[in-house]
């Protein structure tokens, strides 16, 4: 196949925006590079709205094969990355550099040594995502910058390749799955995909808030335009409707 070329980004907030994301998105399976790429350095254009990066240490939680690493550094982030994952992080050949094994429920690193971390769409895939968080908040020096996003369960595409069926109960849309593709899916509930909702994160974080250990700075639904970002406000309907929900915290 052609490799496309790289389009420039339409403009943050905009409507624009949100249907050159879900027209990447269709095309994810048969162009990755297409689709990653374009997400990795909207993503990053985005976490600029909170911090500035050039210069900063960034710690990217299951970055997987690197498209995020390259975005990061093209912004002038020094970039570290871990996934406990050997084949994402090998699915492009090589591993991305200042890429280490390691899982974002026990870091690797020390108290504060990073002025941003970083995940994007890995929540849903640990039983444990207060824990996940919270190894986040640690390793990130007080005033500066936690963003972590995650496709809420009960998103359209919150099953990921079982959906919708995942409406049904995620264990039997993953049967179903097995049943019609001869293997397990990618995502197998229980086992690399857990219901991980919005309001549960946002409860953990208005606790941690509480005890004084971190200050929420914004929640919003990921990929909406600005007009649109008042449906994570909504206890229920966010669940469904913001597909993909996005904290940023700063740890005190
Ligand atoms: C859907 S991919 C997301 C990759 C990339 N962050 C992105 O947004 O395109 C999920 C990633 O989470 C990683 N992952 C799964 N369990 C993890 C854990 N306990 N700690 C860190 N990463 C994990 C997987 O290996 C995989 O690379």
């Amino acid at each position: 196949m052609t490799p496309r070329s790289t389009p420039a980004l339409a403009a943050t907030g905009s409507v624009s925006r949100s249907i050159q994301l879900f027209r990447a998105f269709r095309v994810e399976q048969s162009d990755p590079d297409f689709f990653y790429s374009l997400l990795a350095r909207d993503s990053i254009r985005e976490v600029q709205r909170w911090c500035p990066l050039t210069g900063a240490s960034v710690l990217d939680v299951g970055g997987g094969p690197g498209y995020f690493a390259d975005a990061f550094t093209s912004a002038g982030a020094r970039y570290a990355g871990v996934d406990p994952d050997a084949g994402e992080l090998t699915a492009r050949g090589g591993v991305a550099g200042n890429t280490m094994r390691a899982s974002g429920l026990c870091l690797p690193f020390a108290d504060g040594a990073f002025d941003v971390t970083y995940s994007s769409n890995v929540l849903e895939h640990v039983p444990d995502p207060e824990g996940m968080v919270a190894e986040m908040v640690r390793v990130t020096r007080p005033g500066g910058t936690v963003v972590v996003s995650w496709t809420p369960w009960l998103s359209p595409w919150g099953g990921h390749e079982t959906s919708p069926w995942h409406y049904l109960g995620g264990v039997r849309a993953a049967d179903r799955y097995a049943v019609r593709h001869g293997r397990r899916p990618k995502n197998d509930f229980g086992r690399s995909l857990f219901a991980c909702s919005a309001g549960r994160m946002l409860r953990w974080v208005r606790r941690a808030e509480e005890e004084g250990h971190l200050d929420l700075v914004d929640m919003l639904p990921r990929y909406h335009p600005a007009w649109a970002r008042w449906v994570v406000h909504v206890p229920g309907l966010r669940e469904v409707v913001s597909w993909n929900v996005m904290l940023v915290v700063r740890p005190r």
